[in-house]
């Protein structure tokens, strides 16, 4: 019995460690994000800084391959093939949110700060070439009507939205603003992935598995937004959409339940409700008109006969 258990403990640490070296995928809509602004050598100077005091414990010093090899999953030398092949969406994914012994950054560095570190990393990278988000919203004319559309593509499988600009009769798209998604549920709005950022195309994509329950025909309500309110104003599209899961169960507020209207409460609860509301009330006068009738009593004068008991 001893036996059968220590096999079956050193099993399930083999196993754990396996999953722990496994590739360190990132989610595809995380692989393509990109820099909004383009790498400085101010921005690698901070970023030197912060990799000094907050990686360099584990990874080393990039290109001198000292970095901590006790740990497992090796954390690698940060100017290496292995950590240079990843996007810098993917190295933006791994340090915000981290993994076994690499910890989460998301709350420790600002965005900002995880680029300066990236721009730092990328110049031990002779052959990296630097993308960078389009910044195009900051050219958005004054007095420029924005306008958000919605739609599923049937064959990239995602929810396109749409940004687009009209001035002076002409329309143009809208690229570099971010875009939520959210489905409208019975207690609120469920936020659907993370916020995106139109491209030049003013388009944003927002991947889809068809997984989300809709309605007795499959249909969803989406509302696309423009994030930065204060920026941009409310820019709202709203669209019901059959890409949702088919959910046969009776709405919450079709049958009846506890929060329901009256009209759809049987005659006998309306009945006995209102009758034991009757009741209490007619209790309550009575009471007091009692009281009332002990009242008018006292004020009567006492005879000579009540005045022997
Ligand atoms: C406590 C040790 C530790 C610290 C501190 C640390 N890392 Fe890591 N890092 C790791 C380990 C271990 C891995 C491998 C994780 C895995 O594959 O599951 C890793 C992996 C990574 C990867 C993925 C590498 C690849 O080949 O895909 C990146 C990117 C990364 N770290 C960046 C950073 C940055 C930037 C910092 C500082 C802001 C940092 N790390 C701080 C231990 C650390």
């Amino acid at each position: 019995m001893n036996k059968f258990f220590l096999t079956l403990i050193i099993c399930v640490c083999a196993v754990l460690k396996l999953s722990a070296q496994t590739e360190w995928v990132v989610p595809a809509e995380h692989q393509g994000k990109l820099s909004p602004v383009q790498f400085t050598e101010s921005m690698q100077q901070s970023g030197a800084d912060i990799f000094a005091a907050q990686c360099q414990v584990c990874h080393g010093m990039p290109g001198q391959g000292n970095y901590n090899a006790m740990l497992v999953p090796s954390p690698g030398d940060p100017a290496a093939q292995k950590f240079q092949s990843n996007t810098d969406g993917a190295i933006f994914y791994k340090v915000s949110e981290g993994r076994a012994t690499m910890p989460s950054f998301k709350s420790a560095l600002s965005k900002a700060d995880i680029w300066n570190v990236i721009s730092y990393v990328r110049s031990f990278n002779a052959s990296y070439v630097q993308e960078t988000a389009e910044k195009i919203e900051t050219n958005i004319p004054e007095g420029t009507l924005l306008a958000l559309g919605l739609r599923y593509d049937e064959i990239k499988k995602m929810v396109e939205v749409s940004l687009t600009g009209s001035l002076n009769q002409v329309t143009n798209p809208v690229g570099g603003v971010g875009i939520k998604l959210e489905a409208k549920r019975y207690f609120g709005n469920l936020p659907l992935g993370d916020i995106k950022t139109t491209n030049k195309e003013g388009l944003a994509y927002f991947s889809w598995d068809g997984t989300l329950p809709g309605d007795s025909l499959g249909n969803v309500h989406l509302i696309a937004q423009v994030e930065q309110v204060e920026a941009y104003g409310e820019v709202k599209a709203e669209q019901t959409l059959p890409i949702g899961l088919v959910n046969d169960k009776p709405a919450l507020n079709k049958e009846r339940a506890m929060w329901n209207t009256v009209d759809k409460a049987p005659l006998w609860i309306i009945f006995g409700f209102t009758g034991a509301v009757a009741t209490a009330w007619f209790f309550i006068f009575y009471l007091l008109f009692q009281v009332k009738r002990i009242f008018v009593l006292g004020k009567e004068p006492i005879t000579e006969e009540e005045k022997i008991i």
